[in-house]
């Protein structure tokens, strides 16, 4: 790993382990993109900018300046200046002059990383983490702005971090109409792109597209990253897959709105922007005053989108997630919300955790309902007292009593929010963010807290803070159940209204800043109506997101893969939930539920007072699973086997350890087929010259269950528990997977290095 510029060759070598990233400077002063890929180590690379090639130099040839901004492959386009490319700023002075055009001016290579003021940013990792950042800083001397073009790289990853800051030299105000984070200008004949879409209970689905000439966008102008589309966009070459192939991606570490676009120009060049989306947006840069844009990471892989995947998740792992937890085992819960909704009271949760405590759950989690008058949706988020009628003798006394049943406890809030019926909005109307004369929209029946006004995050701060001083709580659900729309502040001046969504981001980043510093050892796990504001933002705050509110195993395969396409399993907050699905109305066995629910961290969101018998009993071998699973799962490395989106009939993941040891194979059979033949998967990741023995979980289930002749014949595994492989033959050969008898069944496969 390491940054150099060569003088002669004028050229900026930006090296990982495997890919190499080259800027050059072209006619003394443009900055632009040469090269991303594979290691090249040849600082000779600068002809690939094409400055040779008409339309010329700038600087000699002033009359066809023109064309050259047109097609030269700008490192950070910029607006009104002759580049009718998409552009990552635009700025009007406060005259209302709309143009910028940036020279080189210097650059700094530094040990290290540089934290992002208010924003979350990776760091260097312990040992092997180290980072080295390149600054190249550039100017529009007409206008008197300073742009710092950052670039970090870490020793043990192949991920290269992108991030600007701008510095207002100028005697008058600058106003930031647009500043996206990063810009890769690339040949791209032929590529196509991967995004994530979705919805509600459908998050992070993937979808692949050719790209087109003209521009094609992903974005969020919904005040956060969205259930519909996700702050991610790969341009891979159309034969890339799992394990080959060429694939650049870029993931935004911010939680507001944003812009992921291709653009394919005329010359059939690709230009892949990313960042705050400008539509909204607006930042008045006082004289002096320095504004930082969002980081955005950028993958490079040549094969495929596996190994983009490793990247990913060791760099969120070691780089991005700061909790104590990140390498610790997270307590098994019990939420209530789909098992009581709001109606709940004391009693009942301690007749969950009661249960709960004799098979092995670890945590109680006590969801929505527990403060105001809030027997439903309609009211009271803001007023974040106990309700006493439910928690009868308050919430110490409740939580008294589940930790002397021995479970920890969990509390939900959702402090970003505010009810039109409630004490808070009754003596702060003015707190809500609506536009003036008009009636806020409502969504959920609430509105959204103005997080602008310093007064507005204090009260929210104070308002989790007490709680959590007032009883032994050790984990926190923060949740936020609507988007963001009439977009006024009654706090801010008109000329700054168009900072409200990034002020809007910034006050949560400092809330739960906030909350980790007073509160080091709590578990927070973020949610937003489910898996709406699952981003790199707030994994910097929270080791875990919550992934999306269908529990339904068979919905889950697709958005769990999607999510696993970026994030490490350890992020990814699932529960075995009750049956038939709230969201779906499907059935599916308990078994399938706890193995899916297997891959992010564990939990169960259902009545375990009422579940049947058999389901209960079921519970502690699965807890036994999952403490035996869970290291490998929260360390290892993921391998996406096959994808039920793309085959229709199986899914199929597998984690292995660091050092090879051990693997863990999930293969869920999503529609059983009459009369076919054994299904052969062909394992990833293993040392080829090491044997490793099959242990079968739930065999004895499956045993007990054909005695029982509840199926015939069951998961007539041909190769027996105990059986003997070589890594070579189980990754070259493949596994035979005998049909399982039902619909949406699952085994799990351990693999045991020997
Ligand atoms: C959101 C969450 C759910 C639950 C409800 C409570 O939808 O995603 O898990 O907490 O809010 O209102």
């Amino acid at each position: 790993m390491g940054i150099l510029f060569s003088q002669e060759h004028k050229v900026f070598q930006i090296t990982t382990q495997n890919t190499e990233y080259c800027i050059g400077i072209a006619d003394d002063r443009y900055i632009g993109h040469i090269y991303y890929g594979k290691r090249l180590d040849d600082l000779r690379c600068g002809y690939l900018m094409r400055t040779k090639e008409p339309p010329f130099v700038p600087s000699a040839n002033r009359r066809d300046k023109g064309p050259f901004m047109d097609v030269f492959p700008f490192e950070y386009p910029t607006w009104g200046v002759g580049d009718y490319r998409e552009s990552c700023l635009k700025v009007r002075t406060d005259k209302g002059a709309c143009g910028c055009e940036l020279h080189y001016v210097d650059h700094r290579i530094t040990e290290g990383k540089p934290k992002l003021p208010g924003l979350p940013a990776t760091f260097e990792g312990p040992g092997a983490g180290k980072g080295q950042t390149l600054e190249i800083f550039c100017r529009d001397s007409v206008i008197g702005l300073k742009v710092v073009l950052r670039y970090s790289v870490f020793a043990d990853s192949d991920a290269l971090i992108r991030s600007v800051s701008l510095e207002n030299e100028s005697q008058s105000p600058l106003h930031i109409e647009k500043v996206l984070s990063a810009c890769l200008d690339m040949d791209g004949e032929g590529m196509e792109r991967l995004t994530l879409n979705g919805s509600w209970c459908r998050e992070r689905r993937m979808e692949r597209s050719p790209i087109a000439h003209g521009k094609q966008a992903v974005s969020s102008l919904r005040g956060e990253s969205s259930h519909q589309e996700h702050p991610f966009l790969a341009v891979m070459e159309p034969g890339a897959n799992q394990d080959q192939g060429q694939v650049y991606a870029m993931n935004f570490v911010y939680s507001g709105n944003f812009l992921a676009q291709t653009e394919k120009s005329q010359f059939d060049s690709l230009r892949v922007v990313m960042g705050i989306h400008p539509e909204g947006f607006e930042w008045v840069l006082d004289p002096g005053e320095s504004f930082t844009a969002p980081e955005v990471v950028c993958v490079y892989s040549d094969q495929g989108l596996g190994r983009m995947s490793l990247i990913f998740h060791d760099l969120y792992r070691n780089h991005l997630i700061r909790s104590p937890y990140l390498h610790q085992k997270r307590p098994v819960l019990i939420n209530n919300w789909e098992a009581t909704y709001f109606d709940f009271d004391s009693d009942k949760l301690l007749a969950i955790a009661r249960e709960a405590k004799k098979s092995g759950i670890e945590m109680l989690v006590m969801d929505d309902g527990w403060f105001g008058r809030r027997n439903n949706d309609n009211c009271s988020l803001g007023d974040w007292t106990v309700n006493e009628e439910k928690l009868k003798g308050g919430l110490k006394a409740l939580v008294d009593q589940v930790r002397a049943e021995g479970l920890l406890f969990g509390i939900w809030f959702e402090p970003e929010m505010i009810s039109p019926d409630s004490d808070l909005y009754r003596s702060h109307p003015d707190w809500a963010i609506k536009l003036p004369g008009r009636e806020a929209t409502l969504s959920r029946n609430q509105y959204v807290l103005d997080l602008s006004r310093p007064e507005v995050v204090d009260y929210a701060y104070e308002s989790v803070a007490a709680i959590l001083r007032s009883a032994d709580i050790s984990y926190v659900k923060w949740d936020m159940n609507r988007q963001l729309s009439d977009m006024g502040s009654s706090y801010l001046d008109g000329a700054r209204q168009g900072e409200l969504f990034h002020r809007y981001v910034l006050g949560v980043y400092q809330l739960q800043e906030r909350l980790l510093e007073e509160f080091p050892k709590l578990l927070l796990e973020n949610c937003s109506g489910g898996g709406a504001r699952f981003d790199p933002g707030m994994l910097y705050y929270s080791p875990q997101i919550w992934c999306s509110d269908d529990m339904d195993p068979i919905e889950r395969l697709a958005i769990q893969e999607g999510t696993a396409l970026i994030y490490p399993l350890s992020t990814m907050g699932a529960h075995v939930c009750d049956c038939p699905n709230h969201t779906t109305g499907r059935t599916t066995p308990f078994t399938t539920r706890a193995h899916v629910a297997m891959a992010g961290t564990f939990g169960y969101e259902l009545d375990i007072t009422k579940i049947s018998q058999s389901d209960r009993d079921k519970i502690p071998g699965q807890i036994s699973q999952y403490h035996k699973y869970q290291p490998l799962v929260r360390e290892g490395d993921y391998y996406r086997i096959a994808s039920w989106r793309e085959n229709h009939q199986y899914d199929c993941w597998q984690v292995v350890s660091k050092d090879k040891g051990e693997a863990l194979v999930t293969y869920v059979q999503v529609l059983s087929q009459p009369n076919y033949r054994s299904r052969k998967i062909c394992l990833k990741g293993l040392d080829p010259d090491r044997d490793y023995r099959l242990e079968i979980e739930d065999t004895q289930e499956f045993k007990e269950r054909a005695k029982a002749k509840e199926f015939d014949g069951i998961c007539r595994l041909t190769q027996p528990d105990g059986q003997v492989y070589s890594g070579r033959l189980l990754m070259q050969g493949g596994f035979l997977i005998q049909r399982l008898h039902e619909d949406f069944s699952s085994v799990l496969l351990h693999f045991i290095g020997q």
